[in-house]
């Protein structure tokens, strides 16, 4: 049975998995022209050393002595750059490498299956892809498994991979791990805004948390292709780990494209629009896109921590205090519901809901 919530998300036309056709070309002319984009190698790319992501220090948030030092730092990351790598999280090693390990051995599974796990017409949880909406789009180079994974009750097991065997607990175990991460962020962002902790609690009451796997096979013409359009996030937190060791994240920064190199063993957090809506914009939910690499699969999971279906986004009321109020308000369903109505396209759905 599938939850009505995730009915409500939306669908995505069905289109070929990319893994099998990536694995059936033989040659870089037969990469079909849907998937060929001038601009991914048209735009600038910032190169090595020009800045660098901000790196905060999850142990030094907790620690009496540091928390404010490093509170702050957060907060410029937040606020200038929107993305930051997160070191010292806590996370055990052992439930991010079973759960590493699973990602890598659920998509060496045959086609078939792993459709066992697909997407269900007019829904975008489980095996497939997302943001197709019309026949003649542009695809990316990619597929994905998504799930929600929290409150328990959304969950629809049966789309949970049952191969390899560990998967579910893995899943299960890394899905609590994040949420924790996610909240204690979410308790400082607050601090950081000058919001009462109750009023972001209400908003993200039970966490609710999607995991999206995305997997990007290789190319012959990688240069040509990407693997996630350029995009924002449509949740108030992500939290991204990188599964192996293929970079290919880039980040919009000063109107070129920034390339992130994960640290081992870190998380890539970034604002989502929720929280850029929430904060009147002092926050940024950054455009960010993924490129693809010519030899190798790439693999990674982004957990996405998100508000109460219910809840009402709009700029807060202690933020925004006498100055203008720069976006609309919106149900969280109406604006989830648009976030996956249309193709994933920079900043359009943000800017549409611009005052
Ligand atoms: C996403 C995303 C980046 C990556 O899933 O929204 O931006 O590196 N992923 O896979
Ligand atoms: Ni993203």
């Amino acid at each position: 049975m599938v939850n009505p919530s995730v009915q409500r998300l939306g669908s995505s036309i069905d289109v070929p998995s990319v893994q099998s056709l990536a694995a059936s070309i033989a040659n870089p002319a037969h990469v079909p022209p849907r998937y060929v984009r001038p601009e991914a190698k048209a735009d600038p790319v910032a190169s090595d050393g020009e800045s660098e992501l901000p790196v905060i220090d999850f142990s030094r948030l907790l620690h009496h002595r540091f928390s404010r030092e490093e509170s702050t730092k957060l907060h410029h990351a937040c606020a200038d750059w929107g993305f930051f790598q997160l070191i010292n999280h806590g996370v055990p090693d052992d439930a991010m490498e079973k759960m590493k390990a699973d990602i890598v051995e659920f998509f060496k599974l045959p086609l078939e299956e792993k459709k066992a796990f697909a997407q269900l017409p007019n829904s975008l949880e489980g095996y497939g892809q997302a943001f197709v909406v019309s026949d003649d789009q542009k695809l990316d180079w990619a597929d994905m498994l998504y799930l929600i994974t929290r409150p328990h009750q959304s969950r629809n097991i049966d789309l949970w991979p049952a191969q390899p065997l560990t998967f579910r607990d893995s899943l299960s175990c890394y899905s609590m791990e994040l949420k924790s991460v996610a909240a204690t962020l979410l308790e400082l962002i607050a601090k950081n805004l000058g919001i009462a902790p109750e009023e972001f609690s209400t908003i993200f009451q039970d966490q609710p948390q999607g995991v999206r796997i995305n997997y990007y096979p290789p190319c012959p013409r990688a240069d040509e292709v990407l693997g996630l359009s350029p995009h924002t996030d449509g949740s108030g937190l992500t939290l991204l780990l990188q599964v192996n060791d293929v970079e290919g994240l880039h980040i919009k920064k000063g109107g070129s494209w920034f390339p992130v190199k994960p640290l081992p063993g870190a998380l890539i957090a970034n604002i989502g629009d929720i929280i850029e809506i929430l904060s009147n914009g002092v926050y940024k939910s950054v455009e960010h896109r993924t490129i693809i690499n010519a030899k190798e699969e790439r693999l990674s999971i982004a957990a996405f921590h998100g508000p109460r279906e219910d809840s009402m986004i709009g700029p807060l009321a202690e933020i925004v205090k006498g100055c203008e109020s720069k976006y609309v308000s919106i149900s969280y369903g109406e604006f989830i519901k648009a976030y996956f109505s249309v193709k994933l396209d920079g900043r359009r759905l943000m800017d549409s809901l611009k005052l």
